[in-house]
């Protein structure tokens, strides 16, 4: 195993990477139609969001049957709230295919009680879980979903206080820095090391550095990314801005 169960696939640009990655997720729903889709948010899944919903729309994909399950989401926000994920996975996807609203899972943000809230998307992800495919973005710190660097890689659902990078890297989303939640509920690792396959989007000179840290680098919870590299298949879409510290 180790790195040599990845494949990496250099593309150009930010728009081919969207194509690809779309292109992965439509042969996946295609072939096995109830699949269950790892969905992850941020701004790297956003292009791949928009083919996706084109091929839907132009009638080459039928997501009736598709389960999908969340990463992550903020403590204290929902749906109604326009930073939430719950509100990003809305307007991104869920309302614009005709995924069956019963089979679409995000955690709890509006829990307060964070164990609650944990336990809740355990059963969730027990019931409905492995996913086939699971797409992820990765943090300036190496994280997945919102596992921040740590000394210990978390197994399942768990309530995480946000690094300072990582406020200051989602900031942007937000009025100001004081309205970024300072928690959030997570997937945990052992949860996405079980989907059956990986799919890794990366684009920009600013992953570089993390991006090489992660695949080359010791298999370390400090770069909670890292574990990919004991999963037997894992997919890396990249741009070249983002491999430029590659090869
Ligand atoms: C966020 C999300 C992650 C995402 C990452 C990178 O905090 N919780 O799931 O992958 O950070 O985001 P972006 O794609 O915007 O760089």
């Amino acid at each position: 195993m180790g790195v040599k169960a990845m494949r990496i696939y250099r593309v150009k640009d930010y728009e081919q990477l969207s194509k690809v990655a779309a292109n992965r997720i439509a042969a996946q729903v295609t072939l096995k139609p109830d699949s269950v889709l790892g969905v992850a948010t941020g701004s790297t899944p956003v292009g791949m969001y928009e083919n996706l919903v084109k091929m839907y729309e132009g009638g080459d994909l039928d997501f009736s049957q598709v389960t999908t399950i969340n990463l992550d989401e903020y403590k204290g926000l929902g749906k109604e709230s326009s930073q939430s994920y719950a509100y990003y996975m809305e307007e991104k996807l869920f309302s614009k295919v005709n995924l069956n609203r019963k089979r679409t899972f995000v955690p709890d943000g509006t829990e307060p009680d964070s164990e609650k809230a944990c336990q809740a998307y355990n059963e969730v992800l027990h019931r409905v879980g492995p996913a086939d495919i699971q797409v992820l973005g990765i943090g300036h710190d190496g994280h997945i979903g919102f596992n921040e660097p740590a000394d210990y890689f978390p197994d399942e659902t768990h309530c995480v206080a946000l690094d300072e990078m990582t406020i200051q890297a989602n900031k942007r989303f937000f009025e100001s820095e004081a309205e970024v939640p300072g928690e959030s509920y997570t997937m945990g690792i052992g949860t996405i090391m079980r989907a059956k396959s990986i799919l890794l989007l990366v684009s920009g000179a600013e992953k570089a550095g993390i991006l090489k840290k992660a695949l080359y680098g010791p298999v370390t919870p400090g770069v909670p990314a890292s574990i990919l590299q004991f999963h037997p298949d894992v997919t890396v879409i990249a741009d070249e801005e983002a491999l430029k510290e590659i090869e």
